[in-house]
């Protein structure tokens, strides 16, 4: 049986779409293959943050009908599973419907990157997760439009909805995560580091993860997958973390 991971955030550009690869990297490490599908129908992104080229079949031949969802995988290098959006403008209404019945077909875990807002594809995400995870950064407008998002997903009765906080600097001028909660209302169930290897992993288009395993973000992703999956993990010691600094000059 798939489980379905929704992740969405009412704001853009708060690293939804970073989440979905590196999360998918890091349940990997722990050995739980998943697929990430590119639901960003407008603005189609993982392609470009992973340097996917131009595929033949994506989501869109797969909602009408036109070949089996499985055949629209792409098979990244890094060892990602992902089904990409036409990056081609259509005129064509996509068909949502037909959704929630071709990602039955699949049996791992499934992980739906969303466009932001409200909008009808956010809610067919939404509609087809078992659990949803919203993603916001520690400033009022982002954790104010998650709200909104998440009174979305409790409205649509999602019980299994959890906040994660992506791009903390821990310093005076963010919220802190009582905050976040308190305003949110549902757990948080990771905060991810602002890291300036991200942005240089998503210039080489790879996962942080892969690009520097033991950066901030990289540890905090590794955290929440084995959280997710109820395993262990143990972060490197801050010794051997020097060492590594120091060996590579
Ligand atoms: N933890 C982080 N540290 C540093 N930069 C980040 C982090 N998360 C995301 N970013 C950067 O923020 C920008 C937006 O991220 P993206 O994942 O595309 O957001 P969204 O999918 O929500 O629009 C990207 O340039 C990305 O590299
Ligand atoms: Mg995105």
């Amino acid at each position: 049986m798939s489980h379905i991971i929704g992740v969405v955030s009412g704001k853009g550009g708060v690293g939804k779409t970073t989440f979905s690869i590196n999360l998918a990297a890091a349940l990997a490490e722990f050995g739980q293959e998943s697929i990430v599908i590119d639901l960003d129908i407008e603005n189609p992104n993982i392609s470009l943050q992973l340097g996917v080229p131009p595929m033949p079949l994506t989501l869109q031949d797969a909602l009408d009908g036109s070949v089996r969802i499985r055949h629209s995988i792409f098979y990244h290098p890094v060892g990602l599973k992902i089904i990409p959006s036409s990056i081609t403008p259509s005129n064509k209404n996509i068909d949502l419907s037909r959704l929630k019945k071709i990602l039955r077909e699949l049996d791992d875990t499934i992980i739906l990157d969303s466009p932001p807002g409200m909008n009808e594809i956010v809610k067919s995400v939404i509609e087809c997760s078992d659990s949803v995870i919203v993603v916001t950064n520690p400033e009022v407008p982002a954790v104010t439009d998650a709200l909104k998002v998440i009174k979305l997903a409790k409205w649509m009765k999602k019980e299994n909805i959890g906040v994660v906080i992506n791009r903390v600097r821990n310093d005076a001028y963010e919220l802190t995560p009582d905050e976040v909660e308190l305003m949110c209302e549902v757990p948080i169930i990771s905060r991810i580091s602002e890291d300036s290897f991200v942005r240089k992993a998503a210039f080489e288009n790879i996962p942080v993860i892969h690009k520097n395993p033991y950066s901030r973000a990289s540890i905090d992703f590794k955290y929440l997958a084995a959280r997710l999956l109820r395993k262990e993990y143990k972060p490197p010691s801050l010794l051997f973390l020097r060492r590594l600094l120091r060996f590579r000059g």
